[in-house]
C-alpha cells in the first residue's frame, strides 16, 4: 500500500500548516462584552464565570483602555443596576443617569472613536421581572408596547455615545422602530448590531447570574426555538430589511450551522456570540484539568470564525487579543 495522494504532506511542519491554514483569527475581529454595576465599591466577581467581573466605573474605564490597547475590535456594554433601581417598565434603560449610559458617556469621553463602542438595547437589566419587555395584564411581554420603550433607550444609548446599538430583545419591528427614531433624531450614524437569530438558549444561564436577572419562566414566546432553522433565515432577512448594519447569531458553538447559512445570505457583516454558557463551560472542564483551556479556547473561536462570522463577542477577547499579538 503506497498512496500516491497523500493530504498529509501539508500538515509535516508548524510552517506548512501556517501557510495552507483557511481561516484566521484576528484581535481586531474580538468584541469585549462588559458589565458595570451600579454602587458596588470593588469589581465583583460572578461565580459562574471565573475571571469575569461586574465592573466599577473605574474598573470599566482600566479594563477598557487595556483591552483597546490589546486590539480589540470593540466593546459590547451591559448594565447592572441596583436591585431598588429596577421596576415593571425598567426605566433604568433609558435613563440619561441611568448605569449603562453614565458608563457609555464615560467610554466615549475616554476613547472616542478609538474603539467601537456597542451597547446592549434590551430592557432585561432593568426590569424586576426580568423580561425583556413591557409584561401585560396577562403576564405576556407586549411587543408593541416594547418597542416605545425600546426607541426611547436607544436614543439615551445614542446621545450617551453609542456607535452600535444592539437589540437583543426579539421583538417584532425592532430594529425598524430603533432605525426610524434615530434616523427623526439626528443619528443617522449610529448603527445597529441586529440580535437577528437569538435563540432560548439553557448556556445563557451565567448571564442571568451576571446581570442580576430575577428572571422566572423563560423566553421563549421571543426568542427563537433551537429546532428551527429556516425561522432564523426569516428572522434575518427581517432585519436586513429593516435596516440592520450587522446581524448577530447567538449563542455560536450550538448554532454553528446558522452561522454559515447567514453568512451565506447576509450582505451586512455576521458576528457571533459566544455566550457565557460557552465561557463557563470551557472554563469548568479547564479548570478540573480535563481539557487544555488555551487551545480549546482558539479552537472554539476559530471555528467560529470558519462557520463564517467575521465578528464573534466573547468573554476572552482581551485575553485572546493580547496573545495573537
Ligand atoms: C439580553 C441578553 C442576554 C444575553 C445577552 N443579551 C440574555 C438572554 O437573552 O437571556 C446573554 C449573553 C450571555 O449569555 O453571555 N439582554
Amino acid at each position: 500500500m503506497s498512496p500516491v495522494i497523500r493530504p498529509r504532506r501539508l500538515r509535516t511542519t508548524p510552517a506548512m500548516r501556517r501557510l495552507v491554514a483557511e481561516t484566521t483569527l484576528a484581535p481586531r475581529q474580538l468584541v469585549l462584552p462588559m458589565f458595570v454595576a451600579d454602587g458596588i465599591d470593588a469589581p465583583r466577581p460572578i461565580s459562574s464565570m471565573p475571571g469575569v467581573v461586574q465592573h466599577t466605573m473605574d474598573s470599566l474605564r482600566a479594563a477598557a483602555a487595556q483591552a483597546v490597547a490589546a486590539g480589540v475590535g470593540g466593546l459590547m456594554l451591559f448594565g447592572v443596576p441596583r436591585a431598588e433601581d429596577k421596576d415593571a417598565t425598567g426605566s433604568g434603560a433609558d435613563a440619561d443617569d441611568g448605569v449603562l449610559n453614565r458608563a457609555l458617556r464615560i467610554l466615549s469621553d475616554d476613547l472616542g472613536d478609538a474603539t467601537v463602542l456597542m451597547a446592549d438595547t434590551c430592557l432585561d437589566e432593568f426590569t424586576d421581572h426580568g423580561h425583556c419587555g413591557v409584561v401585560d395584564g396577562r403576564g405576556r411581554v407586549d411587543n408593541d408596547v416594547t418597542l416605545e420603550r425600546y426607541i426611547s433607550m436607544s436614543l439615551a444609548q445614542a446621545r450617551a455615545g453609542a456607535h452600535l446599538l444592539g437589540p437583543s430583545g426579539m421583538m417584532d419591528g425592532q430594529v425598524a422602530a430603533i432605525r426610524a427614531a434615530l434616523d427623526a433624531e439626528g443619528f443617522a450614524d449610529t448603527g445597529i448590531l441586529a440580535y437577528a437569530a437569538k435563540y432560548a438558549s439553557a448556556f445563557y444561564g451565567p448571564f442571568r447570574e451576571a446581570v442580576g436577572s430575577s428572571l422566572e419562566g423563560d423566553r421563549r414566546t421571543y426568542q427563537q426555538d433551537a429546532a428551527n432553522r429556516i425561522e432564523a433565515l426569516r428572522e434575518v432577512r427581517l432585519d436586513l430589511e429593516e435596516g440592520a448594519d450587522m446581524v448577530m447569531v447567538k449563542p455560536a458553538m450550538s448554532y454553528l450551522d446558522i452561522v454559515r447559512d447567514v453568512a451565506e445570505m447576509s450582505d451586512v457583516p455576521v458576528a457571533a456570540y459566544q455566550i457565557s454558557g460557552e465561557y463557563s463551560m470551557i472554563t469548568a472542564a479547564a479548570e478540573r484539568g480535563w481539557i487544555d483551556r488555551d487551545a480549546a479556547i482558539l479552537e472554539s473561536l476559530t471555528s467560529i470564525r470558519r462557520a463564517g462570522a467575521s465578528i464573534i463577542l466573547t468573554y476572552w477577547a482581551a485575553e485572546v487579543a493580547e496573545r495573537l499579538s
